[in-house]
């Protein structure tokens, strides 16, 4: 990838990268590059790549072990790698608004990160968009990183030590039925509070909607707490949106980053992206015993 350029997205985060072409091909160096931006950046945004299913899932390899999807494999026990986000089903038809799928996929309107309520969560997610409608459908990016470095000194003692549940039952419930299949195989799980990546020790926070509660605190102060944590994560300025092209290629370091989606009118466009994640390294502990 000689030729790439690298252009910062937002304030604290993210980069755009020109000049790469993404497949499974990608040398030692290239690898190696993409893996230091993703350390150094949390988002980066690959424009106008000639992408296929087959070469997504050849990238993701190439950045670790791809992440089961879950929906399906806690429904049916069959693993497959990617998930569709948008309204536009693999037989290409497109559903509205009212639809059951788009209903369920409001809850990645919420602030999260891909699969923190994994008992190994997400490194990172691979989003590549092939249809993109012209109003809406947006995706936004928050820095659980720099909102870390901003805390005062007094609240970044406080949550040091803490550990937090995360629990996808918890966080999808509020929007939607949770098939009970898929439910008993996401039992809830504990991480710790604030993590560190080990390339560059640089520290986060690690919240989101599937943050349910603080062990050892009541319900309402975790709550509190953890609904301070995201407010000072996403106030309006630390906030990139990132207004999808099609081709857009972007892969973010969930172990550090938020998202969401934001709304579009599903009866009026087509929205179509597909998603990869690679699993991550770090271990939680499982409080449930479904297996
Ligand atoms: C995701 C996600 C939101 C959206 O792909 O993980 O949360 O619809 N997407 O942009
Ligand atoms: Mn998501």
């Amino acid at each position: 990838m000689t030729g790439l350029a690298i252009e910062p997205l937002h304030d604290g985060f993210g980069a755009r990268i020109t000049g790469a072409a993404l497949s499974g091909d990608m040398t030692g160096k290239d690898l190696a590059h993409i893996r230091e931006a993703i350390d150094t950046y949390s988002l980066i945004c690959f424009p106008g790549q000639d992408m296929s299913d087959g070469k997504q899932l050849a990238v993701t390899r190439l950045l670790g072990t791809p992440e089961p999807e879950h929906v399906t494999f806690g429904k049916t026990g069959e693993i497959i790698y990617f998930g569709t986000v948008g309204n536009v089903g693999d037989d290409g038809s497109k559903v509205g608004n009212a639809a059951t799928n788009t209903r369920y996929q409001t809850g990645n309107q919420l602030w999260h990160s891909d699969s923190s309520f994994r008992e190994v969560p997400s490194f990172v997610s691979i989003l590549h968009a092939y249809e993109v409608p012209d109003e809406g459908g947006a995706t936004e990016f928050a820095s659980m990183r720099t909102a870390h470095q901003a805390l005062p000194e007094d609240l970044r003692a406080t949550i040091e030590p803490l550990h937090v549940i995360h629990d996808y039952v918890f966080s999808r419930s509020q929007v939607a039925p949770v098939d009970p299949n898929h439910a008993a195989s996401l039992p809830p799980v504990l991480h710790r509070l604030v993590r560190e990546n080990p390339a560059n020790g640089l520290t986060n926070y690690y919240i989101g909607s599937h943050a349910r509660s603080i062990p050892g605190w009541s319900g309402i102060d975790s709550r509190r707490l953890l609904d301070d944590l995201l407010e000072r994560a996403t106030r309006p300025e630390a906030v990139y949106a990132h207004r999808w092209g099609a081709g857009d290629t972007v892969i973010w370091d969930n172990r550090c980053m938020l998202h969401r989606g934001t709304t579009y009118d599903a009866d009026r466009w087509r929205r179509r992206l597909r998603q990869t994640r690679v699993i991550g390294t770090e271990k939680g502990v499982l409080l449930g015993a479904n297996r």
